[in-house]
């Protein structure tokens, strides 16, 4: 859960640097940034990310394992967008649209379009087949041409009705599901009250609903749905125009919001209604991220035709994000695993886009010496990607007397060692420093490192606090008696742990060195380190030579020269990264891990090639018994496999675990082998 809100963090930034990038106000520098797509990248890699889902890929895909998945009779496809971020003022922006139609339709260039615009909910889009009028299946959107079948859920959950009173023929309408800001509150408080996590926001709350496998106790939690079109009918004829398709469904008895719509002629006049709903847009009774303005006429919409991205016919307003003022109480600064600082603010709570913010990035310290907010200043927050949020500006003319700009560290908060700069970051160089450390053994025990399972935040606080621990190889000579003394640990629990980190001795030099933190190693770069170098002796023996100017360690990274995996690392990261692997600090480490009994080869999770299993491809698929997907595919590989995320002609084997998807079918039809855990392991031992 933890590396999904990571993952969702970094996308966020991502998407969010990209777009100041674009609008020419780049606020990190280019190195920062794609700092931030690697990591987004190895965290994506890392987490098996559908690829479908990532970044890069189309957006929308949703895809659940355990989830059968539908390919949808007519593509579930965006909208394009009007965007307060572009040059072109809205209005423009919405002109230049009307125009283009008005041109497709052969209409005169000023004549009158009859358009509807409607709210756009925040929700999840979901497609409904009803057939005699009773609902048969829901469908996510997926990746636009097929999607997650979740009509246990919809149903379950009540958010649209089983039966309308249209009961000819069949067809599928398309909405939101959502959940009302009230009922989402509610459901936030008694999370609260049972000492639960409350839910982010109604968007992600409702999308995780909709995918609980178990769909019990749905119908308590208040998701409920709007309708807005027909996708296709069969046997049923709906009218030609959206306004009136609106109200026939509404007559059906499906939730559309036909007081909520208004019908204009000309841009302008669509524009007054997005902006009327843009200041109402805080005391709905859900959540609305824009409007949608749609050419009322549906009989000309497939004369219109579209992208394979969006149709022609209706297009998107969206709400410049939501920005409150606020007061910034305190700067702190936050210290990092690589000992990068942060500033952060601390504010005065308030509520944004759902959700009280009490705390908000501030980038870096030359970003916060441009913005020169100041603890006690008025200002302004946003959230970047709708998730993360910032601060935006300080509104200077509302500063009160005595304030005083913030003072750049000079020193680590954490641990007073005096801070270096590189480019625009600062960094506390002492891996000593206890900040450093928690987050440090927060990552060295996180799944892709040694993935020790028990040891979160909490534990490792207690462990550096309490027991204080102070390097990643201390945690090995961790005994049951110590660890049972933490909070919240029985004896059982600690003999967990402790299994767990024994367990974690033989995950190999890639992830060790990827678990260390090390500034510029993901984990790419960790396993061709490791893979170069076969062993943590052979690596640390060159570190010591580059760091020492020896020419032949030196040119072995040259860009232009050698070969493998470390020629052509630039010049800057190899500088770091074997200054710090030469370091003594990093050579104690190594030292403590080696005598510890941690395997520090390549080849100690390296490929032993088992017939049977080397060369072939494997899908894993549902919950197997015992291993985790992870370990399944770690074997898999070790033993020259490979693994895939789809069934094809050239997948050898499905590996079917419960609540398997639409694999299995997939499978059948292709032909392909299916065995399970069991199977697996007779393959793993047939050497
Ligand atoms: S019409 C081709 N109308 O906004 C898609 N969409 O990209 C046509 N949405 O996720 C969609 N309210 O689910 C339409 N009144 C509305 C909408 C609406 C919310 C969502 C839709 C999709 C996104 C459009």
């Amino acid at each position: 859960m933890k590396e999904v809100d990571d993952l969702e963090k970094l996308a966020a930034q991502i998407r969010h640097h990209e777009a100041r990038y674009r609008a020419g106000h780049a606020e990190i520098p280019d190195a920062a940034f794609d700092d931030l797509v690697e990591q987004y990248a190895v965290l994506a890699e890392a987490t098996g990310v559908d690829p479908r889902t990532r970044l890069d890929a189309k957006p929308g895909a949703d895809h659940t394992e355990g989830f059968a998945t539908v390919e949808h009779r007519v593509p579930m496809l965006s909208l394009e967008k009007l965007s307060p971020a572009k040059d072109e003022s809205m209005l423009a922006q919405l002109q230049g649209w009307f125009g283009r139609r008005r041109k497709d339709l052969s209409l005169a260039e000023d004549a009158d379009m009859l358009v509807l615009v409607e709210p756009k909910i925040d929700g999840i889009s979901v497609s409904l087949l009803y057939e005699g009028g009773r609902l048969v299946r829901a469908v996510t959107r997926g990746d636009g041409r097929r999607g997650d079948d979740v009509t246990k859920q919809v149903l379950a959950a009540g958010a649209v009705p089983s039966r309308l009173k249209l009961s000819d023929g069949s067809y599928e309408l398309r909405g939101e599901l959502y959940w009302p800001r009230e009922a989402f509150e509610r459901h936030n408080a008694r999370l609260r009250e049972s000492g639960q996590e409350p839910i982010a926001n109604p968007r992600n709350g409702t999308a995780g609903m909709v995918k609980r496998k178990d769909p019990s106790g749905l119908g308590d939690v208040g998701i409920t749905a709007f309708l807005y079109s027909v996708a296709w009918a069969n046997g049923v004829k709906f009218p030609r125009s959206q306004f009136e398709i609106l109200q026939a469904l509404a007559d059906a008895g499906a939730p559309v919001y036909l007081d909520r719509v208004a019908r204009a002629l000309a841009p302008e006049e669509a524009l007054a209604f997005c902006d009327s709903y843009e200041s109402k847009r805080a005391e709905l009774p859900f959540e609305i991220d824009g409007m949608v303005i749609k050419i009322d006429d549906t009989g000309k919409w497939s004369q219109l035709g579209g992208t394979g991205h969006h149709p022609h016919w209706g297009i998107a307003y969206k709400f410049p994000p939501e920005r409150k003022a606020t007061t910034l109480l305190q700067i702190w600064v936050s210290v990092g695993k690589s000992g990068k600082l942060t500033p952060v603010a601390e504010l005065s709570p308030v509520q944004l886009a759902g959700t009280t913010v009490s705390r908000a990035s501030l980038h870096n310290f030359v970003e916060l010496q441009r913005k020169d907010a100041r603890a006690g200043d008025k200002v302004l927050v946003e959230k970047a990607g709708d998730i993360i949020p910032q601060v935006v500006g300080v509104l200077v003319e509302e500063r009160p007397s005595g304030t005083v700009a913030f003072a750049r560290p000079t020193v680590c908060p954490s641990c007073s060692a005096p801070v270096l700069s590189e480019d625009i970051f600062l960094y506390c160089p002492n891996p000593g420093c206890p900040a450093q450390l928690r987050e440090r053994l927060v990552h060295f025990a996180s799944r892709r490192a040694l993935d020790i399972e028990g040891m979160g935040d909490a534990v490792v606080e207690q462990l550096v606090g309490k027991l204080r621990l102070s390097a990643p190889h201390e945690i090995f000579s961790l005994t049951v008696k110590q660890v049972e003394q933490l909070d919240r640990m029985g004896r059982k629990s600690a003999e967990n742990l402790v299994r767990a980190c024994e367990g974690a001795k033989a995950r190999g030099l890639a992830r060790v060195l990827y678990g260390l933190a090390i500034r510029h190693v993901g984990e790419t770069l960790a396993t061709d380190l490791a893979e170069h170098f076969g062993n943590a002796d052979a690596l640390l023996s060159f570190a010591r030579q580059y760091a020492a100017g020896n020419p032949a360690a030196v040119e072995r990274v040259a860009p232009q020269k050698g070969s493998g995996a470390i020629a052509g690392l630039a010049k800057k990261s190899s500088d770091s990264i074997f200054f710090e692997l030469s370091s003594e600090p990093v050579g104690r480490v190594f030292a403590g891990l080696a005598a510890a009994g941690v395997k520090l080869d390549a080849g100690a999770r390296a490929m032993i090639r088992i017939e049977g299993i080397a060369d072939k491809t494997f899908v894993l698929t549902g919950t197997l018994p015992t291993l985790s997907r992870d370990e399944a595919g770690d074997l898999i590989r070790a033993a020259g496999g490979k693994v895939t995320g789809s069934v094809s002609k050239k997948t050898d084997f499905v590996v079917l675990g419960e609540e398997a998807g639409n694999k299995l079918e997939k499978a059948q039809q292709l032909g392909v082998r299916v065995i399970d855990e069991a199977g697996l392991r007779e393959l793993l031992k047939s050497d």
